[in-house]
């Protein structure tokens, strides 16, 4: 990335007492681009308005919510714009989805959820289950490839199963989980629904729902430089025939009627400015497709250029975006990794190679002493996170200590290498 990407995000030209912050919490929220902070600004400057009126600036806030859809649909990679839903965030659009899709449910039938996942897409399936007597699996980690176990999933596969609840990206390991394996597993059953948390996957891999084939996927604004916005994708077919939990009065139609309450135009207008910095990323710079890393499902699993999808501009661009992001990333992930292994008393969680994974890095220190190491990283204006980040099923399996977690840097495509030798300087001193 050059420097004028970084250029972009206010964020990171701050200083604090007189030196700059180094943001290495991107899977706890990412910092977002100028043309991003100004789209709020701009709707709320123009008029805000709710829909449905004569007025201007209803009339805009609608064709807002048409052009957010779009973007939405470029980004995920679907085909029908009006298979996007809104809402507040992904944790309240996976409940409320859980809801109508534990309705189809009936005593007897079998669910999978997966100890890979952040809890908002474990717990709105536990309590669904339990709601109505259904039998609940959990996937768990496979620790050799830090991939989900698939002879687990094999096993529990059956005539009964109703849903997978899987992740894309790991919150906390940084694996890309291979969803179109288990999508391809799922449909060897007549009435499986794969349902994809790709929350943490959104700022590192071009997602492609048309080509994953899942049932519903859902990613959140804040993790990839947009706003607060919960962004979901479903088969169209799910969203005719699923019944949303409603006020009478709402929209009838899909996918209004999945909406709840008035939605947050602002952030949409955001999510819009974000979607269009991602595509001008490769504006700036010239794409090479770093084949040594590059693998089918990390890049949404066709060719780059390759016409059997026949993208629209933006969704090209998009592509070729990411491969640029990913590029870029790796490296970063192979230097990272590089001045860890020098690092003494510090246990990686998660694959040791930039196969089938993304820059999150979690480590559990020798002393487990995860607060104050951030702490003390905090004070010198490295800003990382530690615990257990939701991630229940991992803190459960490898028997971590539940408040202290792990210590998490999770680095963008902002990031640098001059950023990674600051932070492995500053452990050195801390550590030794
Ligand atoms: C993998 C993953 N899934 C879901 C969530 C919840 O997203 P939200 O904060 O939008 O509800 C998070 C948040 O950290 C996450 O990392």
């Amino acid at each position: 990335m050059n420097a004028n990407t970084r250029n972009q995000f206010p964020a990171l030209n701050r200083l604090r007492q007189g030196k700059p912050v180094i943001y290495f919490d991107g899977a706890g929220g990412s910092q977002a681009p100028q043309t991003v902070i100004n789209a709020y600004a701009d709707y709320l400057t123009q008029g805000n308005a709710n829909l449905g009126s004569p007025s201007a600036t209803s009339r805009l806030t609608e064709q807002l919510v048409v052009e957010a859809r779009q973007a939405a649909c470029d980004f995920l990679g679907c085909q029908l714009a009006q298979s996007v839903v809104f809402g507040a965030n992904a944790t309240s659009l996976i409940f409320h989805f859980s809801y109508s899709i534990a309705k189809q449910w009936q005593a007897g039938d079998e669910i999978i959820v997966t100890a890979l996942d952040h809890y908002a897409n474990v717990s709105p399936w536990l309590n669904a289950a339990l709601a109505c007597g259904v039998t609940v699996h959990t996937i768990p980690i496979d620790r050799e490839t830090w991939q989900l176990d698939y002879s687990v999933l094999a096993n529990k596969l059956n005539a009964n199963t109703r849903l997978i609840a899987i992740p894309y990206v790991s919150n906390v390991t940084g694996t890309v989980v291979d969803v179109q394996h288990i999508v391809q597993m799922a449909r060897a059953f007549a009435h499986i629904q794969v349902f994809v948390d790709a929350v943490a996957a959104a700022p590192h891999v071009k997602i492609n729902f048309q080509y994953l084939d899942c049932d519903f996927l859902v990613t959140s604004g804040y993790k990839h430089f947009a706003g607060h916005l919960g962004v979901l994708v479903a088969k169209p077919k799910w969203l005719q025939l699923l019944l949303p939990n409603k006020v009478a009065p709402a929209s009838e139609q899909s996918p209004n009627c999945w909406e709840m309450g008035t939605q947050n135009f602002e952030a949409m207008a955001a999510y819009i400015a974000c979607i269009n910095y991602l595509q001008s990323l490769i504006e700036d710079e010239p794409v090479t497709i770093d084949l040594a890393s590059s693998s089918d499902f990390y890049s949404g699993g066709h060719d780059i250029g390759s016409q059997d999808m026949l993208p629209a501009d933006r969704k090209q661009k998009l592509e070729n975006a990411f491969t640029h992001i990913q590029n870029h990333e790796n490296e970063l992930s192979r230097y990272f990794m590089q001045q860890l292994a020098e690092l003494r008393g510090a246990n990686l969680l998660g694959q040791k190679t930039t196969e089938q994974r993304v820059p999150i890095f979690s480590l559990v220190l020798a002393n487990n002493d995860h607060a104050k190491v951030c702490c003390a990283l905090a004070q010198a204006n490295i800003y990382c996170a530690y615990g257990h980040f939701y991630a229940q099923g991992i803190v459960e399996q490898l028997a971590l200590a539940n408040e202290s977690g792990v210590l998490r840097f999770s680095l963008l495509h902002y990031n640098t290498r001059d950023e990674i030798d600051v932070l492995f300087n500053e452990l050195d001193m801390i550590l030794n």
